[in-house]
């Protein structure tokens, strides 16, 4: 007997069931009180709904799918894998081909030294790794007091408690506090905070000072780890750090033997016009996570990858190997995929597109700015980019956030077949590192539509 009873069409009860037996990751009652939005198909930059209607996804699918949807090429290279291995777990001593082939590729692309692998399954438990793995690097080397981590205000890292200790956005914690002990906060070091009349570099070296004043404070032969995202990512609307200020922090953690941890889940994998964001700057973490864009989206794998000089460590003897780990990380047909996925960025040049089509795209949304009074600010990098909304962005002052008008141009967009991210009156653009320049005609040409809408709606 089935306890599922369907009525109406396909996709009505398929909505229906979604919002009674589904909790959606992060879920929002406001926006399912509308209804549940369901999808079935996908190609390239766009997405189709259960009616067929075509959407624009200028945010990759939650900032994964690198090389568009439903690549033949994946889906080749997974059905291979499927009919020989379709799963063993990478467990005590035991590994598969496609998972050691990865790890190799890895050691190739990673910046510096990072060419150790520990696979995981999403980029939250990558980050969960990373603070299990600084830690018990100090245990083994004798300094088991090194317990803090320090992270960024403003900075998300993971949904899991660990990672939730050390992200600086009271939103993910307020509920689930006290969270980890020994998790402090320095500033975000963005360079749009930098007071008007300051030196950028000025600005940097005061940022640095903070950090380690609280480092000082804080007693630096207690501080296991510094978590950062070189470039924060969409919440935040992807702003530059100063001048000089990685460079300053690697130097800052190496002076009291703090391990530097970068995330880059968010923006590894091409999407700044490098292969990794820290590229930029020449600056090299002792253990860096990846997630997201890694697997194109195809099937979740994650890592947290680490230097010789860390892993040696874990290999000195019986008893003090990491002691960490899961059922399915490094999952077999997943490698199998991320490969396919990593060739297909290398083969189709998409890191370099994604500094050439960003180039374009920055233009355009320049030239967007100069038209609407409301556009305060355009931040980011090579194809990451935030328009943030203002009541007045000379003044800097917001627009009330009770209007909700980024929410309100979100959803135009979406009734006119393009998927929009925004966070509050930040828009969020990443898309696919595929896109064209006449796709981003396309989405700048949606958003200056909506844009001029939302000023008549709100009388602006
Ligand atoms: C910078 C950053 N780190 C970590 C994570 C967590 O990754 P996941 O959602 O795959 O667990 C995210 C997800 O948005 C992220 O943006």
């Amino acid at each position: 007997m089935t306890k599922r009873k369907t009525t109406g069409t396909k996709a009505a009860a398929l909505a229906k069931d979604a919002l009674r037996l589904i909790i959606p990751h992060f879920a929002s009652n406001a926006e399912l009180a509308r209804g549940a939005k369901i999808f079935t198909r996908g190609e390239g930059c766009y997405v189709y709904d259960v009616d067929g209607k075509k959407y624009f996804d200028s945010f990759a699918t939650l900032l994964t799918t690198v090389c568009g949807h439903c690549r033949p090429e994946v889906t080749r290279a997974v059905t291979e894998q499927m009919n020989r291995l379709e799963f063993f777990p990478n467990y005590v001593d035991t590994f598969t081909e496609p998972l050691v082939e990865l790890a190799r590729r890895l050691a190739d692309l990673m910046p510096g030294d990072l060419e150790v692998s520990f696979f995981v399954n999403s980029g939250s438990e990558a980050n969960e790794a990373a603070l299990k793995m600084a830690r018990q690097y100090h245990v083994e080397r004798g300094e088991r007091q090194r317990h803090k981590f320090i992270a960024r205000r403003d900075s998300y890292h993971a949904t899991t408690l660990g990672g939730t200790s050390v992200t600086g956005l009271s939103w993910f914690r307020e509920y689930f506090e006290p969270l980890l002990p020994g998790c402090l906060f320095t500033n975000a070091a963005r360079l749009r905070d930098c007071p008007p009349g300051t030196d950028p570099a000025e600005y940097g070296r005061q940022c640095l000072r903070e950090l380690e004043q609280l480092i000082l404070f804080e007693k630096p032969e207690l501080i296991a780890g510094m978590i950062m995202d070189p470039i924060p990512g969409s919440n935040t609307g992807f702003p530059l750090p100063p001048p000089r200020y990685l460079e300053g922090v690697r130097a800052l953690c190496d002076k009291h033997g703090i391990l530097l941890i970068f995330d880059e889940v968010q923006t590894g994998f091409g999407k700044t016009g490098k292969w990794f964001a820290c590229q930029h700057w020449d600056v090299v973490p002792d253990i860096m996570t990846i997630g997201k864009g890694f697997t194109g989206g195809f099937i979740p794998l994650a890592a947290t990858v680490t230097t010789p000089k860390v892993a040696e460590v874990f290999r000195r003897g019986p008893g003090t190997e990491f002691r960490s780990g899961g059922t399915y990380g490094g999952h077999t047909v997943a490698c199998a995929a991320t490969l396919a996925n990593l060739d297909i960025i290398e083969k189709e040049h998409l890191v370099e597109n994604a500094t050439r089509t960003g180039a374009y795209l920055k233009g355009k949304l320049d030239r967007l700015a100069a038209k609407y009074a409301i556009i305060g600010e355009i931040s980011g990098i090579g194809l990451l980019w935030a328009v943030r909304l203002m009541a007045d962005g000379k003044a800097n002052k917001p627009l009330d956030a009770k209007l909700k008008v980024g929410s309100w141009i979100r959803d135009w967009c979406y009734r006119n077949g393009m998927i929009l991210r925004n966070n509050g009156d930040i828009l969020v653009l990443a898309p696919p590192l595929i896109i064209t320049r006449k796709e981003v005609d396309l989405v700048v040409g949606l958003m200056d539509k909506a844009i001029g809408a939302a000023v008549k709606e709100f009388d602006l």
